[in-house]
Order: structure tokens, then sequence, then C-alpha cells
């Protein structure tokens, strides 16, 4: 069983998070954490901040010499934009700061602090090891945004110009993203139990990334137009997942993001202390968060992948789980081709 948990808020001095599970004999350097690290930072339609953010991280425990021992990885990611809080009692619809507020008693800029995204640097820090474990064992990731707002598949040019416009607005973009994983053995998840599909398990992980809206698996929503016949005969309709296992096909996975709500444009609200109207307002927010959403996704997506890897193929060490791999290749491949 692979777990992790993440602490930290968005202003507060550092983020922490700790991975269980990893088989030792993992060879993961800094480089490849900072790659991840950066490729979420640095997406298209980020705001300022993440300009002031430099992506230091220090690994506490789990590693030596490069490589995992088998005990709990602990990460240490220290916020530069650290600092104080000025208070906000003028909750920004659409965002957790209301049903936090009366959940937890708290004035709405103490809830944006854990609500916010920052703590998916930590995904992503993680998520640097779950990709190296599924490069070990044949497997490779790869993510793309297919709509931006009402532009599909835009290019890097017209992706500048959508947001440059959004920005110029005050507003923000969501969008749609597609993650795909070729390369996996078939038999991972399992059909016994619904906590147990794979498909199940990577819905919780992907809708448990903030503003995450929808999920397609394989022909998704367009199914439901779909014949049967044609269904049976076409390997897109499964995305890589039959009754909740890998079926040995690349797994294709989409996400919708909402755009972030309100923001600089303003959205009205109310002030919680007086209980009259007043106009929510944020100039720091990313103009688009999708195509960093959708880096976020492939480490949230290879973490629980990692997961059901170490549970089908058990192991304590990297080379165990290497060679039971390549011998359920080995014994797989006449049937379905891996
Ligand atoms: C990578 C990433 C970056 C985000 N950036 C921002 C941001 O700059 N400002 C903001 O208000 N929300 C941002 N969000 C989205 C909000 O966190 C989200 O709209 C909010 O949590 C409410 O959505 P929910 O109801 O799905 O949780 C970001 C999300 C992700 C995954």
């Amino acid at each position: 069983m692979l777990r992790y948990l993440t602490a930290g808020e968005s202003h507060g001095e550092s983020l922490a998070c700790i991975l269980e599970g990893l088989p030792a004999g993992l060879a993961v350097s800094p480089i490849d954490i900072r790659r991840e690290l950066s490729r979420r930072r640095a997406a298209p339609g980020r705001s300022a901040r993440q300009k002031k953010e430099t992506d230091s991280f220090k690994v506490l425990s789990g590693m030596n010499r490069g490589v995992t021992t088998g005990a709990p990885v602990a990460i240490l990611i220290p916020n530069a934009a650290a600092g104080k809080i000025s208070p906000s009692y003028v909750p920004r619809p659409g965002h957790a700061d209301l049903p936090g507020m009366l959940k937890y008693g708290l004035d709405a800029a103490l809830v944006r602090e854990r609500a916010s995204a920052r703590h998916t640097a930590c995904v992503s820090a993680l998520g640097a090891f779950a990709l190296r474990l599924l490069a070990e064992t044949g497997a490779r990731f790869a993510s793309r945004v297919v709509r931006l707002s009402m532009t599909e598949n835009p290019s890097p040019e017209e992706a500048r110009e959508l947001i440059a416009r959004a920005a110029a607005d005050g507003d923000t973009l969501g969008g749609v993203f597609e993650l795909i994983c070729s390369g996996l053995p078939a038999g991972l998840g399992s059909h016994v139990h619904h906590d147990r599909r794979l498909g199940a398990r990577l819905g919780a992980a992907l809708l448990g990334i903030n503003g995450i809206k929808g999920l397609e698996i394989g022909g998704g929503f367009d199914l439901a137009s779909w014949k049967g016949t044609l269904a049976a005969r076409d390997r897109r309709v499964s995305g890589g997942l039959d009754g909740g296992m890998t079926n040995g096909g690349d797994l294709v996975l989409r996400c919708a993001m909402k755009p972030v709500p309100g923001v600089e444009a303003g959205a009205p609200s109310f002030d919680a202390r007086s209980g009259k109207p007043a106009i929510s307002r944020s100039a720091t927010s990313d103009v688009t968060a999708v195509y960093a959403a959708a880096v976020v996704a492939e480490h949230a997506a290879a973490l629980e992948l990692a997961g059901a890897m170490v549970e089908k193929f058990g192991g304590d060490t990297m080379s165990e789980i290497k060679e039971r791999v390549r011998l359920w290749r080995k014994k797989t491949e006449k049937l379905i081709g891996r």
C-alpha cells in the first residue's frame, strides 16, 4: 500500500509531506523532483506569485545516496511567499471560504490558506517518485490541454493570446486536459469491490484536486450515444480499464477544470461581520490553472498507479517488483500483446 499525507498552508512557513510504502532501491534524484515541481510552477497562465516561489525542497528521510530505503520519504517545501495574512470577512463565491467559515469558525482568509492549491506542490514532489517507479516498470505518462475555455486543442500561441486577453479583462479561464499512461501491465486494480476498482481510485485522486469538476475515462460521456456493437469493437471505449482493472491498453483520462471563480473582476458577496452586501476581490490569482492542474493530475494519478503496481507485484525492493513485472508481461503478452 502506498499512501501519502500533505500539510501546510499557502502563506505558512513550509509545506510538508510524507510518502509511505515505497519499495527500497528506487533511484530518484533532486533533478527529478525539481523538474516536476517546476513543470507545475512554470505552467502557462500562472500568477505573479509563482515567480517568487523557488521550488526549493529538502528530503528529510527515506533515502540514502539518492536511493529509497523503504522507510517513509518526508519532504519539506519552504514557501517563498510566507507571511502575515490580513483577515478577510468577505467569502469568495465558488471557493471553500463560506462553507469553511461555517464549519471551522474561521474568517475567510484563514480558510483560503489550506483550501489553496499551494499544497499540490507536495503532490508534484511525491509524484516524481511515482513517475520514476512507473518508468522503471515500463510505463510512461503524458498530459495535454485539449480545451482552454471555448478553444479546442489550443496551440501555444493561441493559449498565450487567450491568457493575455483574460488577464487584461481581469478574468480567468477553465478547460479540459487529457492524461495518457502507456505501457501499464494488465491486471492493476480489481473488479471485486467498489473501492478497489482502479477507475474509482483514480477518480478520487483526480477529483480531489482543487477545481476539478468532471472526469471522463476512455470514451467518457460520448459513450452514452454509442451502440453496443461499436462499443464491443472499439478500444477507445475502455480507456485502458475494464471491470476496474487495467487491460494492457493505454489509460486515457480527461478532467474538466472550472475557471477560478471571481477574482480581480470581483464577485458579489457579503461581509460576514455585518451581513451587508460586499464585493470579494483578489488580484493574485492564476489566469488559468488548467496547465498546472494537468501536471498535478499526472502526479496524483501516477501516485495511485504506483500504489496499484506495488499491490499487484508486491516486493520490498525495486528489483523484486521489476522481475515480477517482467515475468507477468511474458505470461500475458501472448493474449494482450504486453
Ligand atoms: C494548480 C492549481 C492552481 C490554482 N490556482 C488558483 C489561484 O491562483 N487562485 C484561486 O483562487 N484558485 C486557484 N485554484 C483553484 C481553486 O483552488 C479552486 O477554484 C477552489 O479550491 C474551489 O474549487 P473546488 O470547489 O473544486 O474545491 C487552483 C487549483 C489548482 C489545481
